[in-house]
């Protein structure tokens, strides 16, 4: 049988099943294309996190991301019954920031309201005074109307806070960052920038600072999606995980012209969620793709949760 015919099948499978046992499956902006094509919805870490804070009408949740996107989906919904595909599918950048860090930089700046990235795992939010992503990190920044925060894991997220705000952040830990953005590097898109001269730029603000100062547009996934869906231009550089740039391809209008700042930014955790893995979950339901943050961290993390919901309103 071909891959393609092997796809398709496996998909038609899912589905069957799915519907037989009231199966949800969100999915994040970089799964495999062959998962964002049979998901139910597909978003950015905040409309993930957004989706959660609803009522689910689903037996079960399939969470299609990686671990931080899982347990929160488990903080605000602590009654549904979460599986991942892959336990394995983990966000090195949320390893950067282990609870007993937050403890002794709370120690140290204990006048600093504690902002996390959401890539964060649920001990670390629990610690956290409130929560951000990369669509909101800068409005929840402004909001607490503090001159300085300390703000993890992510360096680069940091200083586009810093620099869209004036707010000064302390990074806990000092460097912490995403392996797979650190990977683009200035001269790639002002190169591409040379060769597509009306192209718009777009990158995420993982980047470092000075590919984002070399780009047009900094934004989250689907801000980046949603702009070149609305654009009036035709031409796009996109400076992210590849994975959105296949939901642009299936999406958006073929006239626009995508091209991908590198073709080798793929995040393999994110990749390691499969079709396989996914119908396997749903037949077997094992134990240990269970996500289910214990009620004493949840109810913390859940606060810094909501105080992002409150402040971004
Ligand atoms: P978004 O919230 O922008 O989708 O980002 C999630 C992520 O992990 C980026 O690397
Ligand atoms: Fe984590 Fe980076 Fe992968 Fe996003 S792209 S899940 S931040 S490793």
């Amino acid at each position: 049988m071909s891959q393609g015919n092997r796809t398709k099948e496996l998909q038609e499978e899912i589905l069957k099943l799915k519907k037989g046992e009231n199966i949800f499956l969100p999915a994040h902006n970089y799964q495999r294309p062959e998962i964002q094509e049979i998901a139910d919805v597909l978003g950015d870490s905040l409309e993930l996190a957004r989706l959660a804070q609803k009522e689910i009408k689903a037996d079960t949740i399939v969470f299609c991301g990686v671990d931080f996107m899982a347990e929160t989906m488990s903080i605000l919904n602590p009654d549904a019954e979460i599986y991942v595909p892959e336990p394995k599918a983990r966000c090195p950048m949320a390893m950067m920031c282990p609870k007993n860090i937050l403890i002794k930089a709370k120690a140290e700046h204990p006048d600093l309201p504690v902002v996390l990235y959401v890539n964060t795992l649920a001990e670390a939010k629990a610690e956290a005074d409130v929560i951000c992503t990369s669509a909101n990190a800068a409005k929840v920044v402004k909001a607490l109307g503090a001159e300085k925060v300390l703000f993890g894991p992510d360096k680069n997220l940091a200083d586009y806070v810093e620099k869209k705000t004036g707010v000064k952040t302390i990074p806990v830990p000092e460097d912490g960052y995403c392996i797979v953005h650190v990977r683009f590097a200035p001269e790639m898109i002002l190169e591409l920038k040379r060769k597509h001269p009306n192209a718009v730029a777009l990158v995420h603000p993982e980047c470092e600072m000075e590919v984002q100062n070399v780009a047009d547009i900094v934004g989250s996934t689907s801000f980046m999606f949603n702009y070149v869906k609305e654009s009036k231009e035709k031409e796009f550089i996109i400076g992210t995980e590849i994975g959105l740039i296949e939901r642009m391809k299936r999406e958006i209008d073929g006239n626009k012209i995508l091209i991908p700042a590198s073709e080798k930014a793929i995040c393999r955790n994110m990749k390691l969620n499969t079709l396989e893995k996914i119908r396997d979950v749903i037949i077997n339901k094992p134990k240990e793709n269970m996500v289910k943050v214990p009620e004493k961290v949840a109810e913390k993390a859940r606060g810094a949760l909501e105080k992002m919901f409150q402040l971004t309103k």
